[in-house]
């Protein structure tokens, strides 16, 4: 399909323009100004990249200001047919350009790796009996206590470098690992100072309610007080994060607790999400579009009832496949009844040293695409523009539209399809932001 160029105004002044990206074969756009600003994609729309081929496009000041027909753009933008001597050109050599990867939902800042409890998982054990017998998010509580910032910041910009490398532009990044005052303040300091090192962008998530910590064990009401009357207080006050979520799981927080903690973070100001009918269905979906949260996230074993709830509401269902593939589990979320069903469905990876140490965005659009039944087109949509608006940010990113950031990712294939088929694996060539190359 050749669309025609889209610009940001009618006049643009060739000597304003910082970048010009051309010889792009195939340009993923996702952009339709008919409907993006109507809220996130759905059904049918879930499926269009807002393809252009043999395209180009300009940015200026870091933002897309026109995307199109090469040929076209340079009509359009140098009447003359000469490119102003100052303008950087990016030819990319035939290859195919997609915005860059928006993860909506990472745990990217812990300290060790748990390969330990992989190898027990493949022997029998599961995530929920490594849990009850101490390990699991507690192993990873226990250890992050235990080391300082600057540690804990170099090990976070190298994993967040990482994700860049591989596509991603714009990361959620959840604390979790602390479960105390100071341990939550100082999990979230360092993974601002984290993804300002690294050149990501990043909104950040209060988790205090990821799991009941070692010593609440049997005070579970004090530790959703604790989470209440001070925990949140504190990351509103300072401005740590944005938002807050639960993980709200029978055996961790159910929904009154999850409830209590969520209506208290939006009392505060910080938008919620909620990790919801992971192993067990319970109710999150609903409680997530009761509550007007951003996103319901994993959503494996979300039943009938769930998915009405989310369909044609504003809360995204933003579904983890790597992480039921690490885990090995039987099933993945019912991903096609979703989209048919009207839920705004995004990806995302749940990078975490325990259930999913899946980085790459790329892998999981792979996955989703095998295991769920998503096309490439609607993996490629979910984990750019809906993802954008799982995270509030769509105005912003998530697709290349003129006055967004030039956020982008030059693929090493010639059609964004290659990705998924090619396992995600090597499939980044380049990544921009905000015009300017970061891996
Ligand atoms: O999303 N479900 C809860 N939190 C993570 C797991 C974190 C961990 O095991 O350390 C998840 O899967
Ligand atoms: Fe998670």
């Amino acid at each position: 399909m050749t669309r025609e160029g889209r610009y940001a105004s009618s006049s643009i002044a060739p000597e304003a323009l910082d970048l010009f990206v051309v010889n792009i074969a195939q340009l993923c756009t996702v952009d339709d100004p008919a409907r993006d600003g109507a809220g996130p994609r759905r059904r049918a729309a879930l499926g269009d990249a807002g393809i252009v081929g043999r395209a180009a496009f300009a940015v200026a000041d870091g933002r897309v200001v026109a995307t199109g027909p090469e040929a076209e753009l340079r009509r359009a933008l140098f009447a003359d047919g000469g490119l102003p001597p100052g303008l950087e050109i990016l030819d990319v050599g035939g290859c195919a350009v997609v915005p860059g990867f928006v993860d909506p939902h990472t745990h990217a800042v812990f300290g060790r790796t748990r390969h330990d409890e992989y190898e027990r998982r493949l022997r029998g054990e599961t995530y929920l009996q490594i849990a009850a017998a101490g390990g699991g998010i507690r192993a990873s509580v226990r250890d992050l206590r235990a080391r300082g910032e600057d540690e804990l910041v170099e090990l976070s910009v190298a994993r967040l470098a990482r994700l860049l490398r591989h596509g991603t532009t714009t990361v959620e990044i959840k604390s979790g690992y602390g479960l105390s005052l100071a341990d939550e303040l100082k999990m979230l300091r360092i993974a601002r100072r984290a993804a300002d090192l690294a050149g990501i962008r990043a909104v950040l998530t209060c988790l205090a309610a990821h799991e009941i910590p070692d010593e609440y064990r049997e005070r579970r009401g004090d530790y959703v007080r604790l989470v209440c009357d001070e925990v949140l207080p504190r990351v509103a006050a300072e401005k740590l994060a944005e938002r807050c979520d639960v993980f709200c799981e029978p055996s961790v927080f159910g929904l009154a607790d999850t409830e209590t903690i969520l209506v208290r973070a939006a009392e505060l100001g910080l938008r919620v999400t909620v990790h919801a009918d992971e192993l067990e269905p319970m109710g999150g979906a609903q409680l997530a579009a009761r509550l007007g949260a951003d996103s319901a996230d994993h959503l494996i074993r979300i039943d009938a009832n769930g998915i009405a709830a989310l369909a044609d509401r504003r809360t995204v269902a933003t579904l983890l496949p790597g992480t039921a593939f690490t885990l090995g589990l039987p099933r993945y979320a019912p991903a096609r009844e979703m989209v048919e069903a009207g839920c705004a469905v995004a990806i995302a990876t749940d990078f975490n040293p325990g259930s999913c140490p899946i980085y790459s965005v790329p892998l999981v659009q792979s996955i989703a695409c095998s295991q769920m039944r998503l096309s490439p087109g609607e993996a490629l949509v979910a984990s750019t523009l809906n993802a954008a608006w799982a995270l509030g940010l769509a105005a912003e990113v998530g697709s290349l539209a003129p006055g967004k950031a030039a956020d982008f990712v030059v693929l090493t294939g010639d059609d964004h399809r290659l990705v998924p088929y090619h396992g995600g694996v090597d499939s980044v060539a380049a990544v921009y932001r905000s015009g300017r190359r970061v891996a």
